[in-house]
């Protein structure tokens, strides 16, 4: 949650270089923005603004540093006087950061009767405040820094900036922080992707380190303050991936996106699933955590696994699961699908995992994330980056993953790559039709309700389905095991309510069709999604037979039906209401 930017270098528009970090953090949180950047005259120029900065511009004023913060409020309002930067009473010492300081309250308490005066209502405002308080007894900034790592509680990531000393300090407790270098200058940002732009060269913070930049120089000390060397990494970004291109929208961008990278994977990762699935058959109890559409592709993942692989897996929601490892041990297998690799149900899931020495192999799609640095495998699902909040891309590499998983383990790679390859033709032609699915869109854009029906496999597409079509349409959808439709959530079906019925040619067909004719009954406007039409359905969209790899045809028509419902209520898909793409607060 939130997006944080620093530079300090050669450049002089600054401004309008931070105001572009943030643009493409901004998926991390779009409540607020705020900026900071010293002049020449070593003044300061302090711009805060409620909303989306869209095609805002800076004036062009000449500086070489400063940073700024993209905002989703988790304490305080809305409002101006909460958006980042905060200051301390000098307005010498500035902070930005992501996470939640959790014991803030009696920090602040503790400040206020020293004489601060707070002008916000965020945890966020006790660290520049807390800084002038210690700087009252020391001018040792790495002292001062230390101290407030020692005293601050919960999972934040956080820049400080001192402005009279061009000093800035980035440290981190689980939230991540990424530093950048190049021949202009020194960057640090929220995640990669945004430095995209600058340099590949990064280096990804660790907890309990602490990086000043002075004079464009970086230094890095563990908790003591002791120095430590910088392993840079290169990342192979290309900035057009980070970037719309001739899209409207991100989501649309990143759905067209899927058949190459479905086709990838096939070509590319054979021997790193081989690889994966050598843990998989060593466990003796393997579990599949994930958040939001993570989740709902694990559930895809427990049906490969039995109906494929003849084996047993099972799936939790990553937020639960903590309370779920008590009978976890070292020959356990926990596998994580998460597209960011930083949302916090995961990792701390995960953390917990590690404690009961289970093995970890995650699924994720960042390198370097933190996710991917605490696993002992890692498979990276290489679709890119992933700008819009709605997981599409990434929901399908992981499908394509579990799938191909699923047949190495049985042993039937080539039937498994025969059948995704179908799957992508089929993708591609629903993307070149997708105009039937506008008008489906704007047929149901007033519609209250949708339900979406599958039986099997087809039960967790029916839940992402619903989650493309809540997320950012804000229609309240709902999805069902058809089968439990007669156990009670067919009293919700009347006149004309819209049912979308995912009614593969497998074994559940027959059953499924059923269902269909029973919310016929009782006056349900039904939609067919399916191989072979059938006079239930009042509206019919074919989809080819690809055997289990169905599901990732059928989830891009929904993904579709999501993006052109949004548009049709005038809504934006990429950055949907009180949403943000990682979710690294609890
Ligand atoms: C999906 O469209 C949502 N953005 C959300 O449910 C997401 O899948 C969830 O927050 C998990 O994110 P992750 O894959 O980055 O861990």
């Amino acid at each position: 949650m939130c997006g944080i930017f620093a530079y300090q270098g050669k450049r002089t528009d600054v401004a309008n270089l931070i105001l572009t970090g943030l643009k493409s953090l901004e998926y991390r949180g779009y409540d607020s923005w705020g900026i900071l950047i010293k002049k020449e005259d070593k003044s300061f120029f302090l711009k805060r603004q409620v909303g989306k900065i869209k095609d805002k511009k800076l004036p062009p004023i000449i500086a070489k540093e400063g940073f700024g913060h993209t905002r989703w409020a988790t304490h305080g309002g809305v409002l101006e006087k909460n958006t980042h930067p905060h200051f301390d009473s000098q307005k010498k010492i500035f902070a930005v950061h992501n996470g939640i300081i959790e014991n803030f309250n009696e920090l602040r308490q503790e400040l206020t009767k020293k004489g601060h005066i707070f002008n916000s209502e965020t945890d966020t405002e006790v660290l520049p405040h807390l800084a002038e308080e210690l700087s009252k007894k020391t001018n040792n900034r790495l002292k001062i820094i230390k101290e407030i790592i020692k005293k601050i509680k919960g999972l934040n990531a956080i820049i400080l900036y001192f402005l009279n000393e061009s000093e800035f300090y980035a440290f981190k407790n689980s939230s991540p922080i990424v530093l950048g270098k190049n021949n202009d200058g020194v960057f640090l940002a929220s995640d990669a992707s945004a430095l995209a732009s600058y340099t590949n060269k990064v280096y990804f913070l660790n907890d309990e380190e602490i990086i000043m930049i002075k004079e464009k120089n970086i230094y890095l000390f563990d908790k003591y303050g002791k120095p430590k060397k910088i392993n840079f990494i290169n990342l192979n970004y290309k900035v057009e991936d980070t970037l719309l291109g001739q899209h409207k929208h991100f989501m649309i961008k990143e759905i067209n996106e899927q058949p190459k990278i479905i086709s990838t994977i096939l070509e590319t990762q054979q021997q790193n699933i081989k690889k994966a699935t050598k843990l998989i058959r060593n466990s003796y109890g393997s579990y599949l955590i994930g958040c939001g559409s993570a989740y709902y592709a694990c559930l895809v993942g427990t049906y490969f696994f039995s109906k494929i692989a003849k084996r047993h897996i099972n799936a939790a929601v990553a937020s639960e699961f903590s309370y779920l490892v008590d009978f976890l041990k070292e020959t356990s297998l926990v596998i994580p699908l998460s597209q960011s690799g930083e949302t916090i149900d995961v990792i701390s899931s995960v953390k917990k995992a590690k404690e009961k020495k289970a093995k970890v192999l995650a699924l994720t799609n960042v390198l370097g994330s933190t996710l991917y640095r605490m696993s002992d495998e890692k498979l990276l699902l290489l679709a890119g980056p992933e700008k819009c909040v709605l997981a599409t891309k990434s929901f399908t590499a992981k499908l394509t993953f579990l799938y191909l998983l699923a047949h190495i383990l049985n042993g039937t790679f080539n039937k498994g790559k025969k059948n995704l390859k179908k799957a992508v033709k089929e993708v591609e032609k629903i993307i070149n039709e997708r105009k039937k699915i506008k008008k489906l869109a704007s047929f149901l854009k007033e519609k209250k309700h949708i339900f979406i029906l599958g039986r099997g496999v087809s039960y967790p597409v029916a839940l992402e389905s619903t989650l493309k079509i809540k997320e950012s349409s804000y229609i309240h959808a709902e999805g069902f095991p058809a089968g439990e439709l007669k156990h009670g959530v067919i009293a919700l079906i009347e006149k004309e309510t819209p049912v979308i019925v995912y009614n593969p040619q497998d074994e559940t067909y027959e059953d499924t069709l059923s269902s269909a004719y029973e919310v016929s009954a009782r006056g349900a406007y039904v939609i067919g999604i399916s191989s072979k039409n059938s006079p239930v359905y009042n509206q019919f969209f074919q989809i080819e037979n690809c055997s289990d790899a169905t599901t990732i045809p059928n989830v891009v028509f929904a993904q579709l039906l999501g993006y052109y419902l949004t548009l049709a209520r005038g809504f934006d898909p990429d950055k949907p209401r009180n949403l943000a793409k990682s979710v690294t607060v609890k």
